[in-house]
């Protein structure tokens, strides 16, 4: 697929993903998102990558926002599937992708920008990051996960705070807040976030399937995540990496996964 909004390269075991529309401060439409879902599985099917890096082109936005130009005219059915679609097609995507994705939020992270970053596995912020949720006040909640999302990274005291008053929090916040995993100068964004990818590689593919597997499943009420744990543990033990990783440590060298 050609990619009109975005770019997707890879370098040694890094994939790195930029979303390329800073004029609407990389405002998420219906083709980037498309675009999006097609570079994320693309990525994934690559077993050399061992980890993703998506950000914002530009140096204000990571994500503005759902392309609210796209969806002002929409009806009740009409902005049911642009929730189911956007849900399935990316945002469930990333966050079941076996593959970790880091997000570098390189600026406002707002509506489904926030949502994409909470969708991916960890988040690292430059220090003019902003986060929100503000789309009360359009006449609308969060609808690609954000209610759901957000209240299990930061409790639901906190979640509900920034759903209802829709108003943006500062970076160190964030990492207060445990929304951000680490804050950083914008300079060193994208060096951080590579050197936090390079760390994933070195370790065993499979069990960091298996973890974000494990992991997930803790969000699923219908899921019991301590028997998926088992499952996943004990599956571990099957793989040439297990048999590569403690043969590694036992020669005292390290593993070549
Ligand atoms: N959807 C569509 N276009 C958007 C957008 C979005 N979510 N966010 C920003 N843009 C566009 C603006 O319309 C503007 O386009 P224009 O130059 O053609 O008029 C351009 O991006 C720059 O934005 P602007 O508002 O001029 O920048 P600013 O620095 O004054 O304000 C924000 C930045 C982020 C505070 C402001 O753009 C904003 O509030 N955006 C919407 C955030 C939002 O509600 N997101 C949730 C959507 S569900």
């Amino acid at each position: 697929m050609a990619y009109q909004n975005i770019t997707a390269e890879h370098e040694d075991h890094l994939g790195f993903i930029t979303i390329e529309r800073p004029k609407k401060l990389n405002a998420l439409n219906k083709a980037t998102i498309e675009e999006l879902s097609d570079a994320f599985k693309v990525l994934e099917a690559d077993s050399d990558i061992r980890a993703i890096i998506i950000t914002g082109s530009g140096e204000k936005a990571f994500v503005a926002g759902a392309d609210i130009s796209e969806f002002s005219d929409f009806d009740i059915d009409e902005g049911k599937e642009l929730a189911q679609r956007g849900q399935t097609m990316l945002f469930d995507l990333v966050s079941e992708l076996s593959t970790p994705v880091i997000a570098a939020v390189n600026g406002f992270a707002l509506g489904g920008g926030l949502e994409l970053a909470m969708a991916c596995h960890i988040r690292v912020g430059s220090e003019n990051a902003r986060m929100g949720l503000p789309e009360v006040s359009l006449g609308l909640i969060p609808g690609y996960g954000g209610t759901q999302r957000l209240p299990q990274l930061v409790g639901k005291g906190k979640a509900l705070e920034m759903i209802t008053t829709g108003g943006m929090i500062s970076a160190d916040e964030a990492l207060k807040w445990g929304l951000l995993n680490h804050v950083v100068t914008q300079e060193d964004l994208m060096e951080f976030c590579e050197n936090l990818g390079n760390k994933i590689a070195r370790n065993s593919p499979n069990a960091i399937k298996a973890a974000i597997k494990a992991v997930n499943a803790n969000d699923k009420e219908s899921v019991d995540g301590f028997k998926v744990e088992i499952e996943e543990f004990g599956n571990c033990f099957g793989t040439e990496d297990f048999e590569e990783g403690t043969t590694a440590f036992l020669e005292k060298r390290k593993p070549n996964f």
